[in-house]
């Protein structure tokens, strides 16, 4: 998060503060909290848990602060979508990823036999395939992320169920094959599996040092060696396990591939499969960083995408276009994730307000330009609709809230 290093208590604004030791786990308020720097680090309504309460005091951070002038309305409460797949189901997957988890973080060192056997394999695919089936039945459910943990430990088990449970969905709002949906929620379910290798106090850090950091970059290469030559499972689910770190900017590990190797040699569904990873991360509770909503997250990765004075993208924007456009209404609970009103700049570098959203197209939007390609401002503004009549995409929203890394 980046900080200013304006201290909101020098600001002349009438701020409570609290202290976090006191604040009991459960607890829900109706302002935004901040830290001292005015950061959001639990939006309104949203529960104060143990571990939130345990990453902030790890950071040294011991009071949070909030404006009693802005109160926020309990908006939205009370109208819940329906997740894609149900509860008991979600559950059962959870389950066998725990006990496959469990089983390699035992055995890892010890045995050098196949450790995840057909039957477990097979056990897995047909999971998938039932959480398939479910996705079919339920169209107008919504991705609702299991994000609360009880304890860091489960964060593996939900990450992974998260990410499966998204890639298969993805797979076939785009209307990829029915092997290729399985893949994707195989590759989902399996693609953190190296973390088994990561002692468990590494993996509950909040801060990690280079050492360590090293160490976690290797889990794309262990979770490969547990895979590689193994029968069970389909060639696309091996690349997932070994390729979701990589970035088109160069910046992944664990080969730093460069865009050109991104867009011709590794398969759009392992791409895809990096944007269900990444957001499956922001919107869960997790040992490092703060747990963001589908809103801010959605906006937070586009700005990925496009980020400022960076020639390189971190995804490719054709990749994000698609996971939008197949998700972007399953992710917010129906709602857009940019709005009338925002601030927006477009690939051609011009600045716009967004007037009216496009429902089928969220990055192309009816907009008023204001800036040109040259940065000054128009004399006349002009109103386009970004489908018909100007053939360019959103690049990123401007956030009136500090800027978050
Ligand atoms: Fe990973
Ligand atoms: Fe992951």
């Amino acid at each position: 998060m980046s900080q200013d290093n304006k201290n909101i208590q020098d600001q002349n604004i009438n701020l409570v503060h609290m202290d976090i030791r006191l604040i009991k786990s459960g607890a829900q308020y109706a302002y935004d909290l901040l830290d001292e720097y005015g950061n959001v680090v639990l939006e309104a309504y949203q529960e104060f848990t143990e571990i939130l309460k345990k990453h902030l005091l790890s950071e040294n951070i011991r009071f949070l602060y909030y404006n009693p002038a802005i109160k926020k309305p309990r908006e939205g409460k009370g109208f819940v979508h329906d997740h894609v797949v149900s509860a008991k189901l979600q559950g059962e997957v959870i389950e066998n990823a725990k006990e496959i988890f469990d089983f390699i973080r035992e055995n890892l060192k010890s045995s050098s036999t196949q450790l995840l056997s057909k039957s477990r394999v097979d056990a897995s695919r047909r999971l998938v395939s039932r959480v398939l089936e479910e996705i079919a039945d339920r169209k107008d459910a919504v991705f609702n992320p299991l994000m609360k943990l009880k304890s860091l430990d489960e964060y593996d088990y939900l990450h992974s169920t998260n990410v499966s449970v998204l890639g298969a969905l993805l797979a076939r709002k785009l209307d990829f094959s029915k092997d290729v949906q399985v893949a994707m929620g195989m590759g989902g379910l399996f693609h953190d599996i190296g973390k088994t290798s990561i002692a468990k106090d590494i993996l509950a850090k909040a801060k990690l040092s280079d050492e360590e950091f090293d160490i976690v970059k290797e889990h794309p290469h262990v979770g490969y060696k547990l895979v590689e030559n193994n029968p069970h499972f389909m060639e696309l689910e091996k690349r997932i396990v070994l390729l979701h770190h990589e970035r088109s900017d160069g910046n992944g590990y664990p080969f730093g591939f460069d865009m050109d190797h991104m867009m011709q040699k590794t398969p759009r569904e392992v791409r895809l499969m990096s944007l269900c990873d990444v957001y499956s991360a922001l919107v869960s509770e997790r040992p490092y960083g703060r747990t963001f909503s589908s809103f801010e997250a959605l906006r937070l990765m586009l700005n990925m995408v496009y980020a400022p004075y960076k020639t390189n993208h971190h995804f490719l924007p054709t990749d994000f276009r698609d996971f939008i456009r197949a998700l972007g209404m399953s992710l917010n609970e129906g709602n857009f994730f940019l709005k009338p009103g925002d601030l927006v700049r477009l690939e051609t570098g011009e600045v716009a307000v967004i007037e009216e959203m496009n429902r089928l197209y969220p990055l192309n939007p009816r907009v008023r330009i204001i800036t040109g390609k040259d940065r000054q401002p128009l004399k006349r503004q002009v109103q386009v609709d970004l489908l018909k009549d100007y053939r360019s995409y959103i690049s990123n929203v401007f956030e009136k809230q500090p800027e978050v890394k």
